[in-house]
């Protein structure tokens, strides 16, 4: 959800982050972030040089972290990653993936799946904390069934969703509100949001009129009977207007719903993003060690 990204740097007066695989990467230092984000990208590792899994991006991480221990000093590198907010968007391809994967799984397969992403996403998020890290943002999964690139696939009614792709980012979504607040009592100093862009996307897909969307159960761009694969490939069809459309391609939104779904990120209410939005937790006061060091000894002093 790179648009997400974008709206909540333009909001927060950033600059735009730098991809950690632009072309010079030996001459940057990503002072100002950086973005690990692949296309494709999963939470476990699937056999596919292209894309990026979690343990790649947290690699990564390391070496930024790194460079900026080297160029800034510890000091200063410890405050800059206690004040940075990691934004956290990862899941929906495990599961798009799992069906093709283990056809006919049964319950308990698909919660040992569940528990295996949330663990793997639970093991990062410790590492990051280790390393310095308090502020994070997890957007939930997609209903990842009802993308038309799904429905085409598994060949699903017009107006319904393959059931097993909804199951399992809902079980996901569930799974990661527990997670997280496990975290957050294990780590004291660990302050979080989690986006709900799951039931921002499947109300679109079911109510469109709402949103002033004529159409969302097909593609704006692509091949097949839902228009679900192949944008811009071959003797693919485009839509006359994109901004009747809930999705753009198989499996991306337009860049209008993006740029809506991302304003809630950014400033909405709690039904949307839980505890805090965007806005709040960037303007979060972190909790130094310096600060607890000095007033732990203030009050012992005092007594
Ligand atoms: C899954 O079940 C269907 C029928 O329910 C069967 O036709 C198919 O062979 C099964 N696939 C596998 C991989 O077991
Ligand atoms: C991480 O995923 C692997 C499968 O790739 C799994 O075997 C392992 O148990 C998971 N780790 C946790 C902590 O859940
Ligand atoms: C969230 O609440 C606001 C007002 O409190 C409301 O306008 C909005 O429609 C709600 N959004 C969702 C997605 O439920």
């Amino acid at each position: 959800m790179f648009v997400a990204f974008t709206v909540a740097a333009l909001h927060a007066n950033l600059s735009l982050w730098t991809p950690y695989l632009s072309d010079q990467p030996r001459k940057r230092k990503f002072l100002n972030g950086a973005n690990f984000a692949s296309a494709g990208a999963t939470v476990l590792p699937f056999n596919d040089p292209d894309l990026l899994h979690l343990d790649i991006q947290l690699a990564f991480f390391k070496n930024v972290a790194n460079l900026w221990r080297q160029e800034l000093g510890n000091a200063e590198a410890n405050k800059r990653l206690n004040n940075a907010v990691f934004l956290i968007s990862i899941g929906g391809v495990d599961y798009f993936l799992f069906p093709s994967d283990k056809p006919n799984a049964t319950e308990s397969e698909k919660h040992e799946y569940v528990n295996w992403v949330i663990g793997n996403i639970t093991n990062t998020i410790t590492e990051i904390y280790e390393m310095g890290g308090r502020k994070f943002a997890f957007q939930n999964v997609a209903p990842v069934g009802c993308a038309p690139a799904v429905k085409q696939t598994y060949h699903i009614r017009e107006d319904e969703c393959m059931e097993e792709l909804l199951e399992l980012p809902k079980l996901h979504n569930n799974a990661l509100i527990n997670a997280v607040e496990e975290l957050e009592i294990k780590l004291p100093e660990f302050k979080y949001l989690i986006f709900d862009y799951y039931n921002l996307v499947y109300d679109r897909v079911k109510h469109p009129f709402k949103y002033g969307i004529e159409v969302s159960n097909t593609a704006c761009c692509g091949s097949g009977a839902y228009r679900g694969v192949d944008c811009g490939i071959g003797g693919y069809e485009l839509c006359s207007d994109p901004n009747e459309y809930l999705y753009f391609d198989g499996n991306h939104l337009i860049e209008r719903a993006y740029s809506q779904i991302s304003e809630l990120l950014w400033s909405g209410g709690k039904n949307v993003t839980k505890p805090l939005n965007m806005k709040q937790l960037i303007a979060l006061e972190p909790h130094h060690e310096e600060i607890v060091k000095f007033s732990d000894h203030a009050m012992k002093s005092s007594e």
